[in-house]
């Protein structure tokens, strides 16, 4: 019996949250163990949509159990208004069905401060964040400075840290960002009132999966964000603050290694990209802008138009071996569908020399010119297929060269956006 994480294999975005959802039918709980509400999942299910950035999908079936790890930083005041727009529209009818790490970090006003502030004065250099304070509570995390859940319930704890924090963060706002100062009476307040309305779910989550693990139960660990915006093992700088990968799915969860026996990476059958940072593969010209109007390519969180670009099998592969992936999900193939001839990244040129690893350099990664394989088109549409056999021979051959190209087994591919356009070709759960 399988416990499996899904990791994104690119730069975010890559349609985990609908593969996520699929394969919750099959797992008892949902994990979330890294990232905010900087990340999106877009699901549609019935043909009606729902967006959620902090909630794991599975919240959307009644059975489940979800999970916020301690990986997680959590806004509050967003975490509310999405646990009362869920409970409206008929779901997570228990409270007992989510539950929060009580080592999670809060966002807290000056860390959203902090994040716009810096943008703002980075100009042309900036990283392009979601503006969610995703960074800045990440570093008060390490910092040792955060204020963890478990924090916010003891008020004597939370009233000390924060009269702390708010007289360093508005010294900084001030004199370093020209930013207005934060109040403090008015945060404590707010957040007060949170703590009122979130203290029912937190728990310490690490025990609780342990324990349900040990019961028998299966737990589905949802990546958010993709690897190459890991902290790490990304396109640094250009990357969001926390572990991306399956090795943060550990840390951020609190559950040992031993209990994740599959890994699926997700990746678009091209790829997008939204912030700024190095993209080898990103078309500028129509072909970009076919991909971005065919696939919507437009961001679930900030509505930000996403960059457009080939498949990649240089970044791709790097996320396979950092991610142990065990097997990839290609989404969105059905927007290829009416290019004539479908390019393929399968290296890097840089300075006269073949480049197949992933460079860690940002200079090499900004001029790294793809080396591209051409691959036939094709017009059929896609979206109605529900068989592998069923595809046209040049998309199946375009799904086993991307196989060859990244050394993976493909074990799904999606051909639009709702849950039975999608084509499974093996259960990760079922091993
Ligand atoms: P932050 O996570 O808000 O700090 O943003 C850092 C970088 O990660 C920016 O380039 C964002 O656009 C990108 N990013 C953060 N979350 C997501 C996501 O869910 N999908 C895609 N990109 C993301």
């Amino acid at each position: 019996m399988s416990n499996v994480a899904i990791i994104g294999a690119q730069w975010g975005d890559e349609g985990k949250g609908k593969i996520v959802d699929l394969f919750t039918h099959d797992a008892d709980i949902i994990v979330r163990f890294q990232g905010g509400n900087n990340a999106g999942h877009t699901l549609v299910v019935n043909g009606k949509k729902t967006v959620l950035h902090l909630v794991p999908s599975g919240a959307l079936h009644g059975d489940k159990l979800c999970v916020i790890g301690n990986g997680v930083v959590v806004d509050p005041e967003i975490l509310i208004e999405e646990i009362d727009a869920l409970k409206a529209q008929g779901h997570l009818q228990s409270d007992a069905q989510l539950r929060i790490s009580e080592q999670a970090h809060v966002i807290m006003p000056y860390h959203k401060a902090i994040d716009l502030a810096r943008e703002r004065l980075r100009g042309k250099g900036k990283i392009g964040t979601t503006g969610r304070g995703i960074g800045p509570a990440y570093e008060d995390k390490v910092a040792r400075v955060g204020i963890r859940f478990v924090d916010l319930l003891e008020e004597d704890t939370f009233r000390e840290k924060l009269e702390r924090n708010i007289e360093e963060k508005n010294f900084y706002l001030k004199a370093i960002l020209q930013e207005k100062a934060l109040d403090f009476a008015e945060i404590h307040d707010n957040y007060g009132r949170y703590r009122d309305k979130l203290k029912g779910y937190v728990t310490n989550t690490g025990l609780l999966l342990d324990q349900r693990i040990r019961a028998g139960k299966r737990v589905l660990f949802e990546g958010a964000q993709g690897t190459l915006l890991d902290v790490d093992h990304g396109t640094y700088p250009y990357v969001t603050s926390s572990s991306t990968v399956t090795g943060g799915a550990c840390s951020g969860s609190g559950v040992g290694p031993q209990h994740i026996q599959q890994v699926i990476g997700i990746s678009k059958a091209y790829t997008t990209r939204v912030g700024s940072g190095p993209f080898p593969t990103e078309l500028d010209g129509p072909d970009g802008e076919t991909l971005r109007r065919e696939g919507a390519e437009f961001g679930a969180t900030t509505g930000r138009s996403r960059r457009c670009g080939w498949f990649d099998a240089v970044t791709v592969r790097h996320a396979v071996r950092m991610n142990g992936l065990t097997g990839v999900a290609l989404t969105k193939l059905d927007v290829l569908t009416g290019f004539k001839k479908i390019p393929i990244c399968t290296a890097y040129r840089f300075n006269g020399q073949t480049v197949d690893e992933f460079p860690a350099s940002s200079k090499v990664m900004a001029g790294a010119q793809p080396v591209y394989e051409e691959m036939d088109g094709w017009d059929e549409r896609l979206d109605d297929v529900r068989k592998f056999s069923d595809l046209p021979a040049t998309v199946r051959k375009y799904v086993k060269r991307i196989e060859e190209v990244i050394g993976t087994e493909i074990i799904l591919v999606s051909v639009g956006p709702g849950r039975e356009q999608t084509i499974v070709l093996r259960n990760p759960f079922d091993r």
